[in-house]
């Protein structure tokens, strides 16, 4: 007893100093411990950069700021299904990535099962509906099942409404062979399963009140009147500089998702600096526009805030530096309006 007792009290006298050693250094929270705090989830997406190891970077930075992940690459069709082969499909890296997730203590978001623009050679050959609705069921199910219970959110649907007028589905979906309901059918298959995975709809050029999120609200309210197992709708948040999040109507539209019941989450945010100015009024600019776009997001009690890589140096637009980790892993202002947001925003 007397053992135990001395070794926690050690172990407390420890803790406490290393507390006041921080205090006094001045160290500051993560973006990590911060967003533990309010129950959300707050990272990014991930690549091979991860494991490699002349880039020690990228790992530290995503494992001390994330506690959640998505990979930017490995978990697309194309990425996993070059053969329609289910025997043949490739998860090596898409693995490797989940299991650095659950060793940092990371959640998942599995990104993305049905998308055009990530569609193999194979799936642009089936021509007949029911051999598209097997295809679509085959992988869906194989994927999920694969992951498991290590991945229980899913980005399902991505990208599927189009930017044109009036704004019905695009055009130039493969999987729309599988007939109109295509979209109930990947929901409802991903359900099926893994009946415990949060299941969402994600585009891009939605954030704002305009036509295309009006399609999109049409779209999830039809597929919840149809009794179709949707709990989410991803918002990207690709932008830049110009945007307004004020101006254009974001948190009401993003709050009309939530009254229909559904959980909301910013799911890819990046935020290209454009435009005449300093690099420094750049850089401020940026850092407000993060500040704004996480103050609505948690407005509305939504549950993920996204970011679309890691530093600016591997962002998949990297001329835009729209990241939060400059070029060589430095902090930005837009670091900074994050972490001041979350700290405002109480627990
Ligand atoms: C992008 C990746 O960042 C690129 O590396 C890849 O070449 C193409 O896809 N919307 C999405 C993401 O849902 O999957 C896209 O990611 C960016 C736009």
């Amino acid at each position: 007893m007397h053992y135990h007792m001395s070794r926690l009290s050690i172990a407390a006298l420890a803790l406490s100093l290393g507390l006041t050693l921080a205090l006094a250094s001045g160290q500051a929270p993560s973006l990590r411990t911060l967003a533990n705090e309010r129950g959300l989830l707050m990272g990014g997406a991930i690549s091979s950069e991860l494991f490699n190891a002349d880039n020690p970077d990228e790992a530290a930075t995503v494992n001390r700021e994330y506690n959640a992940v998505v990979a930017e690459n490995a978990m697309k069709m194309r990425a996993i299904a070059n053969s329609p082969n289910p025997g043949n499909y490739l998860f090596a890296t898409a693995d490797a990535m989940v299991a650095s997730a659950q060793k940092n203590g990371q959640t998942v978001r599995g990104h993305t099962l049905v998308w055009h623009d990530s569609a193999p050679a194979w799936i642009y050959e089936i021509k007949e509906k029911a051999a598209m609705r097997v295809a679509m069921t085959q992988y869906i199910t194989t994927v999920v099942r694969h992951f498991g219970d290590r991945i229980n959110i899913w980005d399902v649907v991505n990208e599927a409404i189009s930017d044109g007028p009036g704004n019905p589905l695009r055009n130039n979906n493969p999987f729309a062979v599988a007939g109109p309901d295509f979209i109930a059918l990947a929901f409802r298959t991903a359900h099926a399963a893994n009946p415990a995975a949060r299941l969402y709809y994600n585009d891009y050029g939605v954030e704002g009140l305009n036509g295309k999120s009006d399609a999109m609200y049409a779209l999830v309210k039809g597929l919840l009147e149809g009794g179709v197992p949707i709990n989410g709708v991803g918002f990207q948040a690709h932008l830049d500089t110009n945007f307004s999040v004020g101006d254009s109507g974001m948190q009401a539209n993003l709050q009309r998702f939530r009254n229909l019941g559904l959980e909301v989450q910013l799911t890819e945010v990046d935020v290209q600096m454009v435009g005449n100015g300093s690099e420094k009024e750049k850089l401020a600019r940026q850092a407000q526009v993060y500040g704004e776009l996480l103050s609505t997001c948690l407005a509305v009690k939504c549950s993920a805030f996204m970011m679309w890589g890691v530093s600016d140096w591997t962002s998949w637009r990297a001329g835009g530096k729209p990241l939060i980790f400059d070029d060589g892993y430095a902090k930005k202002p837009a670091y900074g309006a994050l972490i001041r947001v979350l700290q405002m925003a109480g627990k």
